[in-house]
């Protein structure tokens, strides 16, 4: 029966769409925010941090037989500011991993930054999560970074697909962080 499901759902993911998110879909889409992270943390804080920080003129849904059933929730906040605070990070010893050379060269370039990808879990892994992270590589940005929490234990996935380490720290709730980038360009 899962083999039947997981055919049907393959084959329908083929005519999965990615659309601009409009205004009326934004509860829905940090709906399925909080649902797809609720192992991360919990759903008001969530939506709470999604909801002020995502553009959501540049960010996209995914759409499967008129439901929506993912979303790349993106912003333009420049990884310079990120980096500038990783600086003093890593005087205080909390920062490692760092390439500080190769920072420089994004001061200059214009970053997207990639706040969530998620996917609802009952229409995971048939490919629509890959159609949404494939989205930034076509927007006309020089390049993308992302924070990712030690406890997803994805950073593999993500290094994988293309993006590189720039470097990890400690967060205030003792989380380990990792910083990594992908040039668009
Ligand atoms: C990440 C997520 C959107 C992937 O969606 P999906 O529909 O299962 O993915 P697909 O089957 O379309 O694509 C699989 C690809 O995604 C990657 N992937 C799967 N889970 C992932 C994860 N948790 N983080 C990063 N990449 C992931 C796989 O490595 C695979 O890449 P490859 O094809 O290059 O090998 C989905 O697992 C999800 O919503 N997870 C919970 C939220 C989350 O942890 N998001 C990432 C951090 S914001």
């Amino acid at each position: 029966m899962r083999k039947i499901l997981s055919w049907t759902l393959y084959n329908e993911s083929v005519d999965a769409q990615i659309l601009p998110v409009e205004n009326e879909d934004v509860p829905e889409i940090l709906e399925i925010c909080a649902e797809a992270l609720a192992h991360v943390d919990n759903p008001d804080r969530i939506k709470g941090y999604l909801g002020k920080a995502t553009k959501w003129s540049l960010s996209k849904k995914c759409v499967l037989n008129g439901k929506i059933i993912g979303a790349y929730l993106l912003n333009e906040f420049p990884i310079q500011v990120m980096l500038d605070d990783c600086k003093r990070l890593f005087k205080e010893g909390k920062f490692s991993v760092c390439d500080f050379e190769d920072y420089e060269k994004y001061r200059t370039l214009r970053g997207l930054h990639g706040l969530a990808l998620v996917v609802l879990p009952e229409f995971q892994k048939i490919g629509a999560g890959k159609k949404l992270r494939d989205v930034p590589l076509h927007m006309g940005y020089d390049y993308i970074w992302g924070m990712h929490l030690e406890t997803l234990k994805n950073i593999e996935q993500w290094t994988n697909f293309g993006r590189k380490v720039l470097g990890k720290f400690t967060d205030d709730e003792d989380e380990t962080v990792y910083i990594t980038v992908m040039d668009l360009k």
